[in-house]
């Protein structure tokens, strides 16, 4: 009897000490704004698929889309704090942060998501990765989401001229702010939770988004003109923090999560340009608001308003040297 009670005794020990430093995951909470069936979205929960598989549950990833745990600002803090261990903010969520980020909100900058791509792959987008790092994270990639239209209630918008007095939000960017102040328009800063409502109330008339963003948050149904300008793009970067890339390497498993990233990142840029399409359609089919395409011709006059008025105000800020090596993709 006594030799059974040492027995039980010496597993129940064993089960204390061994099991739950065995069966306890390492948790990662990946915070973001948009809806699951964007490609952010999407690629969120592929990412939280294939790490738990691979690593064969050791890694157990929550995704809060929605803006239901943080919005962007917030999840940022949040981040560098580790309550979360994944974001993915758009760039322009980083300007209190890494103001060369900015870059990627410069209207007419990119010629196409190729030449944004060869730019992001390039020396010079790598060391933009590198840059958040001085303040606590880790960039590890870039995702994208697509070129952004114009939409609003006031009137059909084909010239720059016609966006005059229109209040637009705007995510919180300063060469956002002063792309809508060359059209004499309104800018108003606010987060994208907020957006909705603010457009069916009229607290602003307008907004700029990708087709995703556009349409799985309904704005079209209450934006009476859609302007396809495609004069900016969104796109993010996916970033972590330093304590949980510690936490990786010492478990023996950030090999696997960087891999696991690597893909997810693939699968995220394939699905952002299918989905691009497919939202597009499903707007104009709505009928729900007018869509305005505008030729090359009609998108010269906003390309060189931009480009005289805004872009020289960030020649310091971002470096004219990187704006034009941008440009040169
Ligand atoms: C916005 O605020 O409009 C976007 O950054 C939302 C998003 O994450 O796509």
């Amino acid at each position: 009897m006594r030799y059974l009670k040492n027995i039980f005794f010496v597993l129940v020990m064993v089960s204390l000490l061994v099991v739950p430093a065995m069966a306890k995951p390492i948790k990662i909470r990946f915070s973001h704004v948009v809806s699951p069936e964007t490609p952010k979205g999407k690629a969120a929960n592929y990412l939280k698929e294939i790490l738990e598989e691979r690593t064969g549950g050791k890694i157990k990833v929550e995704v809060y889309p929605n803006s239901s745990l943080y919005n962007d600002k917030e999840a940022i803090k949040a981040l560098k704090m580790d309550v979360i261990q994944l974001a993915c903010p758009s760039f322009s969520k980083f300007t209190a942060y890494v103001k060369q980020l900015q870059i990627f909100d410069l209207p007419f900058l990119f010629k196409s998501v190729d030449s944004l791509h060869k730019f992001q792959d390039s020396e010079y987008g790598k060391k933009m990765l590198k840059l958040v790092e001085k303040r606590g994270l880790v960039g590890l990639a870039y995702w994208d989401n697509g070129f952004k239209v114009l939409s609003n209630n006031v009137r059909p918008i084909v010239k720059p001229e016609d966006a005059k007095g229109i209040k637009f939000r705007i995510m919180s960017s300063k060469v956002l702010e002063e792309q809508f102040k060359a059209l004499n328009a309104i800018p108003v800063t606010m987060s994208f939770s907020e957006v909705y409502t603010a457009l069916q109330q009229g607290v602003v008339d307008g907004a700029e988004n990708p087709w995703s963003n556009y349409y799985t948050k309904k704005f079209y149904e209450v934006q009476k003109y859609t302007t396809v300008s495609y004069h900016g793009y969104l796109g993010y970067m996916l970033v972590t923090n330093k304590k949980i890339v510690m936490k990786l390497k010492k478990a023996g498993l950030y090999d696997t999560f960087l891999k696991a990233v690597k893909d997810a990142t693939e699968y995220e840029r394939k699905l952002a340009k299918e989905m691009d399409d497919y939202y597009y359609k499903k707007v104009k089919e709505s009928g729900k608001t007018q869509v305005i395409e505008l030729t090359d011709a009609q998108k010269e006059p906003f390309r060189k308003l931009f480009k005289e008025k805004v872009y020289p105000k960030f020649y310091k800020i971002i470096g004219k040297d990187m704006i034009e090596a941008a440009a040169s993709f």
